[in-house]
């Protein structure tokens, strides 16, 4: 049932403040400060000897694993890497009980991913899943899970259960953080309140998808498509760009702002389009930077800014913006646009978003 959709992509990006609510329901305790996975498998005394969090996942799941490999850094100060499970799996990494292993997936059925889970637990490390079935694989394989609880995906292009690994990512963080003692209550409060606003503000974007439509006619025609972004938002860019090609098949790549001076900005010309993610955040004058650089050389700019950025959307071609919000919930909050853009340009191509060529739901095989 598309519940009055016309594809299941549109139905399922357009679900996610409720999915970014369930993903919260019961997990957070607002008064006390206080983020609370009972589902989670370990006990505070063994959080507190975790060295380091390796995460892993394919795809969709791995750009999720990105963001989370900043959070984690970040409210928990524990070291932490990203690994993609079709690569993890076939090297020699060294693992042991101090690393908790974090494997994605929204089916929990990815060949790849339950093989480097194998290994993982082979190698005596802790294994937490985030996953989408309860029923699946890697629920059974893992030490303990935390579920998305979204429903199912039927789309293709996962979209809900992005948005609802980056949430569950969120909370492990703070939850890190909260057992190593890194984190004052009053600062867990205010995060766990900004994540509580993250509903309504991803339901006021999803209000008027006018824009959409416009932007898709003009950008449906570029055969390449740049995405940029810094920091956490990096990992957005990446995603963003997986979006755009699985379901448009237009070329997209998304890339570190930083590394353009490194190769990249050699392809920029008046018939490549760059996706600028710039909120303001720690590295917008960064951001900034780039989007001169990329316009003094004639390329296309769609810049996604904060409301309110005269500024900067003074500079580029074209704009999408995000609200004005606490810093670290603008990986959540750009995520949206970039489906948005993804399916309209798909549409605007006689695509068929939910069901793109090649492409299965679940890769079971490797
Ligand atoms: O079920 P999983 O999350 O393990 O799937 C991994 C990837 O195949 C998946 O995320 C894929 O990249 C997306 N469907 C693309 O939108």
């Amino acid at each position: 049932d598309r519940g009055g959709y016309r594809h299941f992509m549109l139905k399922e990006i357009m679900e996610q403040p409720q999915v970014v609510a369930g993903a919260l329901r019961g997990r957070v305790n607002f008064d006390a400060g206080r983020v609370e996975l009972p589902d989670f498998p370990f006990l505070e005394d063994e959080i507190r000897d975790f060295r380091r969090v390796v995460l892993t996942g394919c795809g969709t799941s791995l750009h999720a694993a990105h963001v989370g490999r900043y959070l984690i850094e970040r409210f928990a100060g524990l070291p932490a890497e990203v690994e993609s499970a079709s690569e993890y799996r076939y090297r020699e990494p060294f693992l042991d009980s101090d690393t908790l292993v974090v494997a994605i997936s929204q089916s929990g059925e990815t060949a790849d991913t339950i093989a480097a889970m194998q290994d993982a637990k082979e190698r005596g490390a802790r294994l937490l899943s985030i996953c989408n079935s309860e029923e699946s694989q890697a629920a059974r394989l893992a030490d303990g899970s935390l579920y998305m609880g979204c429903g199912m995906e039927i789309g293709v292009a996962s979209t809900k259960t992005f948005i609802a690994s980056v949430t569950i990512l969120f909370l492990l963080g703070i939850y890190l953080g909260q057992a190593r003692a890194r984190l004052s209550p009053e600062v867990r409060r205010d995060l766990i309140a900004d994540l509580a606003s993250t509903p309504r503000l991803i339901g006021e974007m999803l209000a008027d998808v006018s824009q959409y439509k416009v932007l898709a006619q003009k950008f449906s025609g570029y055969n390449s498509f740049l995405y940029l972004g810094r920091g956490i938002n990096s990992a957005i860019a990446l995603e963003g760009a997986l979006k755009l090609k699985e379901v448009s098949y237009i070329h997209a790549e998304g890339y570190p702002a930083g590394e353009m001076k490194h190769g990249p900005i050699a392809l920029i010309d008046r018939n490549m389009a760059t996706l600028a993610l710039a909120p303001r955040d720690r590295l917008y004058d960064k951001m900034a930077g780039n989007i001169k650089e990329v316009k003094a050389r004639r390329g296309i700019v769609l810049g996604v800014l904060t409301e309110g950025d005269t500024e900067l959307a003074a500079e580029v071609d074209d704009t999408l913006f995000l609200p004005t919000a606490p810093e670290h919930l603008y990986p959540l909050l750009a995520t949206v646009p970039l489906q948005l853009l993804a399916y309209y340009i798909a549409l605007d191509r006689g695509c068929d978003v939910d069901q793109p060529r090649n492409l299965a739901k679940s890769v079971t095989v490797e």
